[in-house]
């Protein structure tokens, strides 16, 4: 990288507006709020997999030092959102949830059981070791691999077979392979723990400060939770550090909190341990997915047949879309997909880095891998052989893509010319060196949001809505759309979110945000310019032999001034526009739509390319380049839009190479359940990482031209890995993740 990379490449972009709050310890995140009075709470948490539990002794922790309260399903307040609707006995257990307390049944290891509320997070925690329960054990069933065997799948709805064209084609085409791929369960890990502040003003009216990917829908399950009137509940998240989809629920120890402080009606923090944060916060399910693929002898994909299983928990049925990538990404006559997901005994699953499709390209883009040695035809060349130009499954054209752009890209980058399509080709000392490949897919969507944009008579704009930012940068993604679109820099505007009492913005999560919100703050930008203009129209300032009224196209905006667009002389700043008409501030609440068409499909798209190095020996693997070239639509932030690409990019070196929730199920708990034992990737596993973007706008999806990118830039980074490896040499491991034992 030359020294002045970051200048030439990034001169027109914005640094991260809150990157200085974050790097002094300025921002605040949950566990950092003290309100007066505040008090600590932390959970006793059951010790087997599925039983009742007879008794719960609290006797010891209630007399113990600083103990404020001690609650239990015994002690339960009533709660109005538990009381049970008509017809609720007729929900099957697997649809029902997970209310804490609500009854004596245990569901999962690591469930909260009781809850210590105490002066110190010390005198909490010590009461809270005190607490002994009784149970009546009964058999658990976590074994997925057992329960695919065994079990019987869930049925309805989201299980429902997928075909076109003609059933087996795959069978009777020249060329022709099959193999079943398997994954673990793997857990968010997020830097940040979950943790919440809750602060009751007597017990209708609450403000809560909680790591959430939306504000809304946290305020929507409080009100629900306990009968609260909007306006009644306030959530607050400023700052999250991190949470990769495991921050849209309002999880059992959120509400426990919530439960525990009205009923104290002190304040209370609770925050979750790294041990807990692997037993209540979701997971990535585990899945095992069976993939058939023939194709012609010059490499046309005949037919294609995709089942993935995957697990969820009994009480709750948790679905993705694994197998959506395979009926639209590749064109292929016929395609079946099957899908079916099979409850056990443990908590429940939810949204993870690039969710469903994540699993699906694992298996989908090895078995391509597969099927271009069985061709022997180089694998980037087989993927452009069967290019889907339209949509494949729903007949219709793409908003845009550019995924061959994306291939070639990163090809380039890599230099994938040097490949060998021969395994274990090159050798440098003792390593095996090899390239692979893998395509991404993930939908591209844009949702309804509000901002309320206000531009004051010193000529700067605030701009206000309730969304969190886990990380992406939002923040700095709308100063700059809003610098752009106004023609004010950067410095003049304030972006203010993180609290529920702003309008409505949009959740944080399926890589949304910037196309949602950035619709509503674009068009808030022109709206503003729209009325600036108004404002002016009458100015003799900008009269000119043809211009009597002056209208928005005759006017440039740039850098808090209007000017006539053939003589830029001739300008007037926003400030004086305001100040001449007598206003304090120009205040506008703009409320945009999502976007739902039906005449185009909307995906993102990414090329991963990897070299890495293989001892044969040891199976060690040493990731050496990761290219990554993203069809994200137009970047509205180079800079920031990078990094998401690089946490993509490491997030899946992780799937790859490290992360899995190994369970014991004598007990059904997950044993490494701390970040010693389940290993993310760290610096010294992190090679050179390369993000490319087509950076061509989408004509369709929104006025920014932007596609989502956060989850795409993940999608299919751990098959180009696996693919590498088996380039390397000749090892194909379909069971993540590829561990050095599973190569020696
Ligand atoms: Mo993402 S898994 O929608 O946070």
């Amino acid at each position: 990288m030359p020294d002045n990379f970051f200048d030439t490449h990034f001169a027109d972009d914005l640094d991260r507006v809150d990157g200085r709050a974050k790097v002094t310890g300025a921002a605040k995140y949950s566990a950092e709020y003290f309100p007066t009075n505040l008090t600590y709470g932390v959970l006793a948490a059951s010790t087997i997999a599925k039983g009742i539990i007879n008794a719960i002794d609290t006797k010891a922790a209630e007399k113990a030092p600083g103990v404020i309260a001690v609650l239990t399903h015994q002690n339960l307040p009533q709660i109005t959102g538990y009381q049970s609707a008509p017809g609720d006995d007729k929900t099957p257990p697997y649809k029902k949830g997970f209310k804490i307390w609500e009854d004596n049944k245990v569901r999962f290891y690591g469930q909260p059981i009781a809850l210590v509320i105490a002066n110190t997070l010390e005198q909490a925690k010590h009461a809270a070791s005190l607490i002994k329960a009784q149970y009546t054990k009964e058999e658990a069933h976590t074994s997925f691999e057992e329960a695919i065997k065994k079990d019987k799948p869930l049925e309805g709805n989201p299980y429902k077979e997928y075909n076109r064209g003609e059933k087996d084609a795959w069978k009777s085409a020249p060329v022709k392979i099959e193999a079943t791929y398997s994954q673990p369960i793997e857990v968010h890990n997020p830097m940040e723990p979950h943790a919440i502040t809750v602060v009751w003003d007597g017990e209708n009216k609450v403000t809560v400060y909680e790591k959430t990917q939306s504000l809304k829908d946290t305020q929507r399950n409080i009100m629900r939770l306990f009968g609260l009137k909007e306006e009644n509940v306030r959530v607050i998240s400023q700052y999250i550090g991190g949470a990769f989809g495991s921050a849209f629920n309002t999880w059992p120890h959120a509400v426990a909190a919530l439960i525990g402080s009205r009923k104290t009606g002190k304040p209370v923090k609770l925050v979750l341990d790294r041990t807990q944060m692997f037993s209540s916060v979701g997971y990535r399910p585990a899945a095992v997915q069976h993939l058939a693929m023939g194709a012609t002898q010059d490499g046309k994909l005949v037919g294609l047949l995709h089942e993935a299983s995957a697990n969820t928990a009994s009480y709750r049925e948790f679905t993705e879309g694994i197998v959506n990538g395979s009926r639209s990404l590749y064109a292929c006559p016929s395609v079946t997909t099957r899908y079916s997901v099979y409850p056990l005994d443990l908590s429940e699953p939810t949204w993870m880095r690039g969710p469903g499709e994540a699993t699906g390209s694992w298996a989908l883009e090895c078995a391509l891998d597969e099927l271009s040695y069985a061709l022997k035809i180089d694998p980037l060349q087989l993927r452009l052989i069967n290019y889907a130009e339209n949509d494949p499954e729903r007949n219709r054209p793409h908003s845009s893509k550019f995924l061959k752009d994306c291939y070639q890209l990163a090809a380039d980058a890599i230099g994938w010319k040097d490949r060998k399509q021969e395994v274990k080709a090159i050798k440098e000392g003792d390593w095996y060196i090899g390239y692979g490949m893998a395509g991404g897919i993930f939908t591209a969507w844009r949702g309804g949001a509000k901002v309320n944009a206000r531009l004051a008579a010193d000529g700067s704009l605030t701009l206000q809505t309730a969304v969190t930012d886990m990380g992406p940068g939002t923040a700095t993604a709308m100063t700059k759309l809003a610098s752009d679109v106004l023609g004010l820099a950067p410095q003049k505007i304030k972006f203010e979110m993180g609290d529920s009492n702003l309008p409505p913005g949009i959740m944080q999560g399926g890589s949304g945000t910037t196309s949602s919100l950035g619709t509503t703050v674009n068009n808030a930008c022109v709206t503003i310019k729209k009325k600036l203009t108004e404002l002016v129209k009458d100015n003799s300032l900008f009269h000119t032999e043809n211009i009597h009224e002056v209208k928005l196209n005759d006017l440039v905006f740039e850098n808090g001034y209007m000017a006539l667009a053939p003589d830029r002389t001739k300008r007037i700043s926003y400030s004086d526009v305001l100040q001449r008409a007598g206003m304090q501030q120009l205040e506008i609440l703009e409320e945009s739509t999502g976007y739902g068409d039906n005449k185009y499909s909307t995906f993102s798209y990414a090329a991963h390319f990897i070299k890495l190095a293989v001892n044969p020996l040891t199976g060690v693997v040493k990731v050496q380049r990761a290219v990554s070239a993203i069809d994200a639509g137009k970047i509205v932030n180079d800079k920031i839009a990078r990094s998401q690409v690089i946490g993509g990019v490491v997030g899946g070196i992780g799937m790859a190479l490290m992360e899995e929730a190994v369970i014991d199920h004598r007990f059904g708990k997950i044993v490494n359940n701390n970040l010693a034992d389940y290993h993310v990737p760290v610096h010294a596993d992190i090679p050179q990482i390369e993000a490319l973007f087509v950076n061509k706008p989408d004509p369709v999806l929104n006025p920014m031209g932007s596609k989502g990118m956060g989850e795409v830039s993940y999608v299919g980074v751990a098959p180009a890995i696996a693919n590498a490896i088996y380039n390397a040499v000749g090892k194909r491991v379909r069971d993540l993740p590829i561990t050095p034992d599973k190569l020696i």
